[in-house]
């Protein structure tokens, strides 16, 4: 059985004070929610506050992004130990923002991989194709190089400690939303990529999750596909009762 884990991104979003408010209503909203697990990445100013919101409570806490090294001069960085101290469930890695902004590789994805799983928290691992590669016909071909890079050298217990955000970069913010039969097939690719590097058994228990403009009136669809275990949202994460709309339907699913 896999685990359908739903987390919103709010990447460069809301002050602290409007972080806490957020997710105090989270927190209410989702104390019916039972099988889902339901995970908020704040900015990294606003962690610390939040952890203390959803202590002790079903909404994990996770981070946008991290870096390998444990301390030192790395200017605008946050280690692995700093999230773990505050309580961070999940540390989101590749995003494709921070690829295609901020130079992320498929290396550096790999060591960051392996930093947040050193520290027993879970990597929600971003991979996806943009426009350009999709109309060329490389979907797989990209997603077999990310995948494999971000996997390097893991072994098939660390695999199973993370979660894939499968997110074709056309998708994100734009509004447009895969369809659920493009997201079904993409997602049925990667499943078949790890179980080539890890049999079937390490690839049907891995939650890969949607990402791209979910909302609440494409959620119910996407989640309802048999490879989709969930969904990483940003502008629908950003309200309590969008986030919730999109996280109920995946209540009573078994994957
Ligand atoms: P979006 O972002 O839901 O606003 O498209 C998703 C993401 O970037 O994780």
């Amino acid at each position: 059985m896999r685990k359908i884990v739903i987390a919103g991104n709010w990447k460069m979003n809301k002050t602290v004070a409007e972080s806490v408010k957020l997710a105090g209503e989270l927190v209410a909203a989702a104390k019916g929610i039972r099988q889902v697990v339901v995970a908020i990445a704040p900015t990294y100013l606003a962690l610390a506050k939040v952890a203390e919101v959803v202590q002790g409570s079903n909404v994990k806490l996770a981070a946008q992004d991290v870096h390998w090294e444990n301390q030192g001069a790395f200017t605008g960085k946050v280690s692995a130990d700093m999230l773990k101290e505050i309580g961070v469930d999940y540390v989101i890695i590749g995003h494709s923002e921070q690829r295609s902004y901020f130079g992320e590789t498929d290396a550096t994805v790999n060591k960051k991989v392996r930093k947040v799983l050193s520290l027993a928290m879970t990597p929600i691992i971003c991979i996806g194709e943009t426009l350009a590669e999709r109309k060329e016909g490389r979907l797989e071909s990209v997603l077999t190089t990310q995948v494999n890079g971000a996997y390097a050298g893991l072994s098939a217990d660390e695999a199973l400690s993370t979660v894939i955000a499968y997110e074709p970069v056309w998708a994100i913010g734009t509004g447009v939303t895969a369809t659920d039969d493009e997201a079904q097939e993409a997602h049925a690719f990667v499943r078949s990529l790890l179980a080539k590097l890890y049999g079937d058994s390490v690839a049907q228990s891995i939650s890969i999750q949607y990402g791209g403009s979910m909302k609440p009136e494409n959620a119910a669809g996407l989640l309802a596909q048999k490879d989709i275990d969930g969904g990483l949202i940003g502008g629908a994460a950003l309200k309590a009762d969008s986030f919730l709309g999109i996280i109920t339907p995946g209540e009573g699913l078994s994957k």
